[in-house]
């Protein structure tokens, strides 16, 4: 064997120590300091920081397609105020997933921690939800977003259609934006969910559950929620046909009245 070779064995079997000693097979100082260990510490560190900044950006990258996607909902918003004088969106709500929730579900996927997977296997690392009033406000608003030339729609879950088995209900849309950059374009996905200020109501009950360990009357709470989500879906479509009775009953304007309707609202404060 030549020095090189040596020099490569050498290398080869102390990064098979590093590996033992990070599985916690052996303890660290097993591992003899010489220039080999030094330089492949060194390719390590580097690996690292570099896995580190690019994660960083990537997550940067996707704050900014939340802000876009956010921007999108709160200009369609102002537009109905001035139209409608009427808001159809009570709130938005963003977050970023946490890196403990993604190290998670990539796990789940028997995936290792890289920002390709994270772009390529995770849809939800921007979330944006959007409380509206009315059910009908739901679908004007998701055809409004889709109907806009930059973005792709990728999936489509109705879960107001079909509720899921537990009384869950929301529109969920996984999009793609493009997000421009000093240098470069670039599409990224996020989550959108759509629902009503009730059914937001029900979820933020219903998700406590999840973080519960067995509690003894589980099953029965279980039979409580779902018979809430029923009430509050009854109470949804209620609502929604009460303001289309008073709609309905306003009288049906006339030319005049409609441009003088639109004088009337020129100063509307916008925001
Ligand atoms: P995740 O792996 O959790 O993202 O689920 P998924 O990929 O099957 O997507 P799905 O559209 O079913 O759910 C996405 C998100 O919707 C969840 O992360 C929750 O925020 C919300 N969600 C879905 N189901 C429920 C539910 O039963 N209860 C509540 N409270 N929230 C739900
Ligand atoms: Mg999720």
């Amino acid at each position: 064997m030549d020095s090189k070779n040596l020099h490569e064995f050498d290398a080869e079997k102390i990064d098979r120590l590093f590996q033992q000693a990070m599985d916690g097979e052996i303890t660290s100082d097993l591992i003899p300091i010489n220039d080999t260990t030094v330089n492949i510490m060194m390719d390590r560190t580097k690996l690292l920081m570099g896995t580190i900044v690019d994660y960083k950006e990537l997550m940067m990258m996707y704050a900014c397609a939340m802000k876009e996607i956010r921007t999108k909902f709160d200009v369609l918003n102002t537009e109905f105020k001035i139209r409608y004088q009427r808001n159809p969106i009570r709130f938005i709500n963003t977050r970023l997933k946490r890196t403990a929730s993604i190290v998670e579900k990539l796990g789940r996927q028997k995936l290792p921690f890289s920002p390709e997977n994270i772009e390529n296997h995770i849809n939800d690392v921007a979330g944006i939800r959007v409380v509206c009033s009315y059910i009908d406000d739901i679908y004007t608003i998701a055809d409004s977003l889709l109907h806009q030339d930059d973005v792709t729609l990728i999936t489509k879950k109705d879960y107001i259609a079909n509720p899921k088995p537990n009384g869950y209900r929301s529109l969920h849309l996984i999009v793609s934006i493009p997000v421009f950059f000093a240098e470069r374009k670039k599409e990224m996905k996020a989550e959108v969910q759509i629902r009503t200020i009730a059914m937001d109501f029900w979820a933020s009950l219903e998700h406590q559950l999840k973080y519960k360990q067995e509690i003894p009357n589980q099953q029965d709470i279980i039979m409580q929620l779902k018979e809430c989500a029923e009430v509050i879906n009854a109470t949804d479509e209620k609502m929604l046909n009460i303001r289309r009775q008073i709609e309905a009953a306003s009288d049906i304007p006339t030319e005049e009245d409609i441009l003088f309707e639109k004088l009337c609202r020129l100063d509307i404060n916008p925001d």
